[in-house]
């Protein structure tokens, strides 16, 4: 079983480093003169862009609410406690010693808000892509703050989703541990399963195998579960006095044995760096162990393109011709205040420019070829519904860029609602679009290439299959903070009642209706979705294209790691 997971791993990563082998030869992309999309806003879009424009604005400020929400972790107590009581620095100060710089690419910042057992700040845990000495790595840093850094069952989420981009983009990951274990009331929503706490240990075995870094730093506690994220890790690092590792503390000791032991004496840096083993690197301060860390990473075998090749890239590069700001007007309030989606991509790509594919077919599904700070990548676009001729288009195209290992970009929009069955002819149609949709989802599901997937409007039914939802394993997934994502949109809730029958009363149904459709307002807002980690975040719109650059250059990535072929058991702390 073991094996065979392995080899499907392997064998997912090996295809994707051949594709990236081939990039790595090219010198220089090919000469492009792709069309630049002539889309100024007109007098026409006023009304829709005004009404889109508030909308966002009401959007953005919730974002930035709930932003300041989770960068003051566990609150005012448990920040003393943390900072001064324990002498820890807080977790974005230990990021801002270990990263080159504070542009990180952080994921999923809302998830653990307002869950059924509370509001748990950045699930406790924050995770996302930063640059170690320019390598793009992987990290997941617990926030002590919060709970001591208990794992809740949100925060096991975050960090295996952590590690399954670390997988998908072969990121080297630095955790930095700071930890009480399990948070023990909710011990059955942590421990037993497999996509729960085990399965941490479980993929850093494997990823060491597939020879993706596993880095750790131990900066506070590590008790229980938090206790073998070191122990597996490649190259482990310790710092004095603030670190400890053991499965139970001083007080079980004393419950058990009676003995009164101190927390260093029990499982402290000096005990595990001389006598147990359990980390390679003394640290007699935090700073001190973040350069040790960086000096770890700088031991990882990447090489990485010239610093000026990349800056003479960089210049060479054409900026959108319009403002992204308008983005914010662009993103639809709902279904029916959508724009042409070329609006859109006329700020997202370099230059404005867009080589479309199939232009006069399945209009309502745009595709084509585009450059993002210079990566190429395939666009695939909501423009209306996903009609039968747009989703044999949209099969083609996505196709066509798994054959050319082109990335694929989705910016999702789908419709509301998905089509009734009200005739034979209708009926006949249907299954007809079934059949299509069924293929343009295996196309998806089965292309090898990276894909990520923005949503921009409504994310409903089975079209947002086809156009790479959650379920579809994206790189990379994000909404805008305008975005809705449910089976079907609020306000069509009728559609998923059952059909008139004379014995419900008209209006109990209209009862049930508005009950249904109250209940899809609120579970389905884009903060809804990121607080139980169904996406990477929410971003605002005029960030896209410098995330995507993000994401594109994370994914390209790969290709510089000089030693994959070979395969290694994970290297084993004796
Ligand atoms: N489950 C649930 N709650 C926990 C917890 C756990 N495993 N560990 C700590 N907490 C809670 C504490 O009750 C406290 O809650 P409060 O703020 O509402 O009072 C909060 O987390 C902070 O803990 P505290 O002990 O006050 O902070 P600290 O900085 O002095 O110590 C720890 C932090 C993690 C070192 C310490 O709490 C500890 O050792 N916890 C037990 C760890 C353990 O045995 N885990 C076994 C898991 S299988």
């Amino acid at each position: 079983m073991f094996r065979c997971m392995l080899s499907l791993a392997e064998q997912r990563w090996q295809c994707s480093v051949r594709c990236m082998s081939s990039a790595a030869r090219r010198k220089r992309a090919l000469r492009s003169a792709f069309q630049v999309l002539e889309q100024p806003l007109q007098p026409i879009h006023q009304h829709v862009y005004e009404a889109n424009l508030r909308n966002s604005i009401a959007c953005r400020n919730k974002y930035i609410e709930l932003s300041e929400k989770v960068r003051k972790g566990g609150g005012e107590n448990a920040i003393a406690r943390h900072t001064q009581r324990n002498r820890k620095l807080m977790v974005r100060e230990r990021l801002r010693l270990l990263l080159d710089d504070e542009d990180f690419l952080e994921l999923s910042p809302f998830a653990g808000l307002g869950l059924p057992y509370g509001d748990i700040p950045s699930a406790g845990c924050l995770t996302g892509v930063g640059r170690i000495n320019g390598l793009w790595c992987m990290f997941i840093a617990n926030d002590a703050t919060v709970k001591g850094g208990t794992a809740y069952p949100i925060t096991v989420k975050k960090q295996l989703r952590a590690q399954e981009i670390a997988i998908q983009n072969r990121l080297p990951c630095v955790y930095l541990v700071d930890s009480g274990g399990a948070f023990l009331p909710l011990q059955s929503e942590i421990f037993p399963d497999k996509n729960q706490g085990g399965r941490t240990f479980y993929n850093e075995a494997i990823m060491s195998a597939m020879k993706i870094a596993q880095v750790s730093v131990v900066c506070g506690s590590c008790t229980a579960g938090g206790a073998y994220i070191p122990t597996m890790a490649e190259e482990a690092v310790m710092v004095h006095r603030i670190g400890t590792i053991f499965l139970g503390g001083p007080p079980l000791v004393k419950a058990a044995t009676g003995e009164e032991v101190t927390a260093e004496d029990l499982g402290g840096a000096r005990l595990h760096a001389e006598v147990s083993g359990c980390v390679d690197h003394f640290a007699w301060e935090e700073k001190e162990a973040y350069d040790y860390t960086r000096n770890i990473v700088s031991t990882l075998n990447f090489q990485l393109p010239e610093e000026e090749d990349e800056e003479r890239k960089r210049k060479a590069e054409e900026q959108p011709l319009y403002s992204s700001e308008e983005l914010l007007g662009l993103a639809p309030k709902s279904y029916n205040y959508s724009l042409d989606v070329k609006m859109v991509i006329s700020r997202l790509t370099d230059g404005s420019r867009f080589q479309e594919f199939k232009a006069l077919y399945g209009t309502t599904l745009i595709t084509g070829f585009a450059k993002i700070h210079g990566h190429l990548v395939g666009i695939v676009a909501n423009d209306g519904e996903l009609s039968y001729p747009a989703t044999l288009k949209g099969s083609h195209f996505v196709q066509l860029c798994d054959q050319r290992d082109i990335p694929l970009l989705f910016l999702q929009n789908t419709a509301p609602t998905t089509a009734l069955t009200l005739s034979t002819t209708q009926a006949e149609m249907n299954t007809n679009h079934l059949k299509a949709q069924g293929s343009m989802m295996s196309a998806v599901a089965c292309a090898s290439v990276p894909k990520i997937t923005v949503v921009i409007g409504g994310c409903h039914g089975a079209d947002s299959f086809a156009m790479c939802g959650r379920a579809f394993d994206p790189n990379f997934l994000f909404l805008w903070p305008n975005a809705r994502v449910s089976i079907t949109a609020p306000g069509h809730a009728g559609s998923l009642l059952p059909p008139d029958s004379e014995q419900v009363e008209e209006e109990k149904k209209t009862q049930e209706e508005d009950k249904l459709n109250r209940r899809l307002k609120e579970e389905s807002s884009a903060f809804f979705s990121s607080s139980r980690l169904w996406d990477d975040g929410v971003i605002l719109p005029q960030d896209t294209r410098k995330v995507l650059r993000d994401c594109l250059d994370i994914i390209k990535q790969q290709q510089y790691q000089m030693s994959t072929e070979k395969l290694q058991p994970p290297l084993l702390r004796i």
